[in-house]
């Protein structure tokens, strides 16, 4: 069992074609999985057929724009009702909207408008997907609330902004300093969640084996191979999810999704396109 959990790699970057074994190159990028053959299958080839693309385009990777979202996507932005309004930027799908819909959070150094720069709001849009980053109390446009000064409160708050923004089918991205609201979220109220995507988020150690044991949500566990800390604290926690992935985007750091946006939208897209 353990074994059929953790015994599926995926080997990317650097790795050339032909390479025997269950070896596929598809970017600088490592993937573990613990999903059943034929979704390792469907995710691979999702991954490869991404790869074609990217490869089979002239010219260096910061010129793949095919990835990034046109001028087309306008990011709207507004605060949730209520006392303690939570500012956020959305985007709605611009053709043929996909089912899940995309919930950022962000780092203690970050923002709403870290996903704006970086372009993953716009690249959400043009994929079909509706996607709101929030700013956490205390950041960006968003007051300090007293409410998150407790674990059940930052769990409360979430839930809330979710529920304001009619947010049914949320995947949560949750970097860093944000896993003290994703964490207690997720144990909390998982079966609200249809993807959880954990990047080396705080937190993780105030919960059990058995807490983690229990959360069935589809997870995508990304973290920068130079991370050595939180991200591998939390991995050790991470992993008992029972249906999780793990993707380390090579020579990225803490804040991998910087570092590595190309690498980090397509592992990214390749995890919500195979959401049930
Ligand atoms: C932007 O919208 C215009 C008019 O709706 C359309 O002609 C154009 O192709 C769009 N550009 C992109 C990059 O989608
Ligand atoms: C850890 O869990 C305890 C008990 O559930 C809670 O009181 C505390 O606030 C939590 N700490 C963090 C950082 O979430
Ligand atoms: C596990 O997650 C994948 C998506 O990553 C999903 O397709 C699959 O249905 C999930 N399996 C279970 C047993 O929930």
């Amino acid at each position: 069992m353990v074994a059929a959990l953790f015994g599926c790699w995926f080997r990317v970057g650097g790795a050339r074609p032909g390479v025997s074994g269950p070896v596929i190159p598809v970017g600088p990028t490592v993937v573990q999985t613990s999903m059943s053959r034929s979704q390792v299958a469907l995710l691979g080839l999702g991954l490869l057929l991404m790869l074609l693309l990217y490869v089979g385009l002239p010219g260096p990777p910061e010129q793949t724009s095919w990835l990034w979202g046109g001028p087309n996507v306008t990011v709207l932005a507004g605060l949730t009702p209520g006392n303690s309004p939570i500012f956020y930027r959305e985007v709605l799908p611009l053709h043929g909207a996909r089912r899940v819909e995309v919930v950022l959070l962000h780092g203690k150094a970050f923002t709403s408008h870290t996903w704006e720069q970086l372009g993953t709001l716009q690249l959400l849009a043009q994929r079909g997907y509706r996607a709101v980053a929030l700013d956490l109390p205390g950041f960006g446009n968003s007051a300090p609330s007293k409410e998150a000064s407790t674990e059940a409160g930052r769990a409360e708050l979430l839930e809330r902004v979710l529920r304001d923004l009619e947010v049914h089918n949320a995947v949560l991205v949750s970097p860093s300093l944000s896993g003290h609201y994703a964490l207690p979220f997720l144990i909390r109220g998982h079966h609200q969640l249809r993807g959880f995507v954990p990047i080396a988020p705080a937190s993780t150690q105030n919960y059990t084996q058995e807490q983690f044991w229990a959360v069935k949500t589809p997870t995508l566990i990304l973290y920068g191979e130079l991370d050595r800390i939180l991200a591998r604290e939390s991995l050790r926690q991470l992993r008992h999810l029972p249906n999780h992935s793990v993707v380390k985007l090579r020579d990225a750091g803490h804040a991998c999704y910087l570092h590595k946006p190309q690498d980090f939208h397509l592992v990214l897209l390749a995890f919500l396109d195979h959401l049930p």
